[in-house]
């Protein structure tokens, strides 16, 4: 289940070309299972017809605010009292400008100010216009008052040039939502985590790898953002993208894996090893690629450092989580990991059926003993396992 089901969110269409993506963004939102209320200004409407997002939210769409569809005419506060949060996407620049100093001339700038729900903006708009001072004096002031920006993204404008202001996607709105209305237990708390494969060169065009998706670390980097903590993930090759708020940085091989580890542990107030580290790696990488032709070759392997055992056994070290991916007695090596590399928690799984699905079925290790989750979503899993964490944490560890 989504985090946003159930959750009722009232959007704000201003005028911009991105109001086009607006439409792909309440899709989004009723497929999560929120229900979405869309108010659009008077140049909103220009881009894209209230047909459009009537259709798509299944509920009809305000534009003036005098409206008689509510019998006392108020419905500018109305709408946002049930309201979970208002989200404003695409911003304009004249629209943050009106919010920045409390204007109130039109239905969606009058809601604004008669909400008591969070507001979050997704600023659209030409990077002259970004960059102009009064806009980002306007920001700066929304920010102060508690409005949370989403983007604005850098690339490629409506208008042809190239630089930052255009919307971020909707996927990335969607997230940043999502996060935004979830809990912060973790707020304040820094955590370092792995995931992915590595992958060890043997030549130009072969190596030694694990099978690794990526996604139980990326669901769980995911999870870590939603309950407030920043991540930093460091990342073995998958092709998977960055989840939303995820400091991210791209390795190849266990030791750069485990420098770029040791760089950032030492701001951790939590480490999670979720990499699928190749425990070997050639001694030699040849330069070219090595011919099939003429004798076979011998590859001499070296050990690769353990990651998280080193982790562990720094003089302050992090509150450690490893993950045991098992096909048999899963119990035993589950706890000997925990004990042989002096872990607080290892999550084990029987990998009976095949890596790289979308569910996953885990047990928690712990101190105090075992605790199974339910099978369900990686990212479901991932939640429960950040919300045993954030229980540990409370009790020291
Ligand atoms: N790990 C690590 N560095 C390594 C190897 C593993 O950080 N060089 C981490 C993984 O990210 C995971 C845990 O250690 O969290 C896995 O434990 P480990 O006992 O090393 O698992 P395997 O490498 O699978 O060991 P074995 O083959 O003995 O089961």
């Amino acid at each position: 289940m989504s985090e946003l089901a159930g959750k009722t969110i009232v959007l704000g269409v201003s005028g911009g070309v991105a109001a086009y993506k607006a439409a792909e963004l309440v899709r989004l939102l009723i497929k999560a299972g929120a229900r979405v209320h869309v108010v659009m200004t008077e140049n909103g409407v220009r881009f894209v017809t209230p047909t459009t997002f009537q259709a798509l939210s299944g509920n009809s769409v305000w534009t003036e605010a005098w409206d008689d569809r509510r019998a006392n005419n108020m419905s500018h506060i109305e709408l946002t009292r049930a309201a979970d949060a208002l989200l404003i996407a695409p911003a304009t620049a004249n629209i943050l400008a009106k919010l920045a100093n409390g204007l109130a001339d039109d239905l969606l700038s009058t809601l604004v100010l008669a909400r008591d729900c969070p507001l979050l903006v997704a600023p659209a708009m030409n990077k002259q216009m970004w960059g102009n001072p009064a806009t980002q004096r306007n920001v700066e002031r929304l920010r102060a008052d508690g409005v949370a920006v989403i983007g604005p993204a850098a690339g490629e404008q409506a208008c042809g040039e190239v630089g930052e202001g255009r919307m971020s996607e909707p996927v990335e709105i969607f997230e940043a939502l999502a996060a935004f209305l979830q809990p912060k237990p973790l707020a304040g708390r820094r955590v370092l985590m792995t995931a992915g494969p590595t992958y060890e060169p043997i030549d130009p065009v072969r190596g030694i790898t694990n099978i690794s998706s990526g996604k139980m670390g990326y669901a769980l980097a995911r999870a870590f953002v939603q309950a407030g903590a920043r991540v930093q993930l460091v990342s073995g090759p998958v092709s998977l993208p960055t989840p939303y708020g995820v400091e991210r940085i791209d390795v190849q091989t266990a030791a750069q894996m485990h420098q770029a580890v040791m760089q950032h542990v030492g701001e951790a107030d939590v480490f999670v090893g979720v990499a699928a580290v190749a425990d070997y790696r050639p001694v030699d990488v040849a330069a070219d690629k090595i011919k099939k032709a003429g004798e076979l070759p011998a590859i001499r392997l070296e050990r690769n450092p353990d990651i998280l055992a080193d982790v562990a056994s720094l003089p302050a070290a992090p509150f450690c989580v490893g993950f045991a991916a098992e096909s048999r007695d899963l119990d035993s090596y589950a706890r000997g990991k925990l004990e042989a590399k002096r872990l607080q928690l290892v999550v084990g799984n029987l990998v009976q059926d095949g890596m790289g699905g979308d569910t996953n079925q885990v047990v928690l290790y712990d101190a105090w003993g075992s605790h199974p989750l339910p099978r369900a979503s990686k990212r479901e899993v991932a939640v429960g396992i950040v919300g045993h964490l954030v229980q540990l944490l409370a009790t020291g560890g």
